[in-house]
């Protein structure tokens, strides 16, 4: 069974769908028809209900679909050179098809499946840089189990400027006194683990004397005063978690309202966390950063990247601690140099990938003890039902 998400509204792609994918078992879904909210990361899905989305909206419905697919294509426009928002939404509620529990796939450290594995392709419009599509699809594919089926480009004549990948490096060579730090989570700030980086990080740059404020985009009362600070001073740092590849369907949201042009040079960095622990699982993402400033009319400060934060959320206090603390340190460095272009950034993400011994070890002794602290944190939660539970069945 072939489902097709179709999250682009004119009639005119519907006929292209139909002419690319000609798969006897396929379901067109038209989700702009449809009332689907970005995933908030609340983790009931994993831990409270497993396998049922806290959100009750329409996407419901798809996941029913999904359970009976082999085959999942995407439909979507684009920004940035990268999928909209609406189409990254679709993405990122896709979570219940998968466990919280953790280990490793093809070499790669990945959560373990709820049913089975789904061949995910794209159809994509606009001027997105095609290489990214296709890895993009490689990469989300191959966290489900399955295969990419490509991602192919829709005929559209409407925009051909071409997507700029490469932004400016940073060109700002004034002392950083101030840093607008906006925090990209769609999770509630009280339980995100961005929040939690953020605040050790702002340590260094309290040491260095930096001021800063923040913005959570978590919260859309707090859009407009984070739009109006990352106009009104030269330098923003937009903190987030890696959600399926890249960046949250919330963020891209909000990246959509800001200006593109500026009175004064304007300098965005980033610094992106993630649950897995490999360099390798962000660097799709770092790739598309690095051209979004110059789409947004800045230069580039950077990307500060490492992974693991994805038990801050269930971890005791003192490991939680072992976690952040590093970032105190990124934090005077950011201060002292303004950007994250230094090797000491670089460094700060550690290894690509577990050598084969350590995965064996690691699987062994840590991932057995985090996958019970995920048990013990779901009976914590009230969570009745095994975490593998198939709550839709196959
Ligand atoms: C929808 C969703 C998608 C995610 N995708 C990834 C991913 O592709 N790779 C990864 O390493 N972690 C992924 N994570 C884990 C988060 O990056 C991680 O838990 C992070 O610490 C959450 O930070 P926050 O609490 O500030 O939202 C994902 C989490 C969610 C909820």
């Amino acid at each position: 069974m072939t489902i097709i998400l179709n999250t682009i509204e004119e009639k005119s792609v519907l006929e292209q769908i139909s002419n690319l994918i000609q798969d006897n078992e396929r379901e067109i879904v038209n989700t702009s028809d449809m009332k689907i909210a970005h995933c908030v990361g609340c983790n009931q899905c994993w831990l409270k209900t497993p396998g049922v989305c806290a959100i009750k909206d329409d996407y419901e419905s798809i996941l029913k679909k999904l359970v009976k697919a082999d085959n999942l294509w995407l439909v979507s426009d684009t920004r940035f050179g990268f999928l909209d928002y609406k189409g990254k939404r679709i993405m990122d509620r896709i979570m219940p098809m998968l466990n919280m529990t953790i280990g490793f796939r093809d070499g790669w450290m990945r959560h373990e499946l709820r049913y089975h594995a789904l061949n995910i392709g794209l159809l994509y419009k606009g001027n997105a840089e095609q290489t990214m599509m296709e890895d993009w699809c490689k990469r989300t594919a191959a966290n489900i189990g399955g295969h990419s089926l490509g991602a192919i480009p829709l005929t559209d004549t409407t925009d051909t400027t071409p997507t700029t990948l490469n932004s400016k490096l940073s060109t700002l060579n004034t002392q950083l006194s101030h840093l607008v730090i906006i925090n990209g989570s769609p999770r509630v700030a009280k339980f995100s683990n961005t929040d939690k980086i953020i605040h050790s990080f702002a340590k260094g740059l309290e040491e260095a004397g930096v001021t800063w404020e923040l913005h959570n985009l978590s919260n859309r009362k707090e859009w407009d005063a984070a739009r109006e600070a990352f106009i009104n001073n030269e330098r923003t740092l937009m903190a987030f978690p890696l959600y399926v590849e890249c960046v949250p369907g919330l963020m891209l949201e909000f990246l959509e309202t800001l200006p593109t042009e500026h009175k004064q040079p304007k300098e965005l960095s980033f610094l992106l966390h993630g649950g897995m622990d490999e360099g390798n699982e962000f660097r799709l993402c770092e790739r598309f950063l690095q051209g979004l400033p110059a789409q947004l009319g800045c230069s580039y400060g950077g990307t500060l990247i490492h992974g693991g934060s994805f038990r801050i959320r269930t971890a005791p206090a003192d490991q939680v601690a072992k976690i952040v603390t590093p970032y105190i340190e990124m934090g005077l460095l950011f201060a002292q140099k303004g950007n994250f272009l230094s090797p000491e950034a670089a460094r700060f993400t550690g290894m690509e990938q577990y050598p084969w011994l350590i995965r064996k070890m690691v699987s062994m002794l840590f991932l057995k003890k985090v996958n019970g602290e995920f048990e013990r944190f779901a009976k914590d939660w009230g969570c009745t039902r095994p975490l593998g539970d198939k709550p839709y069945s196959e």
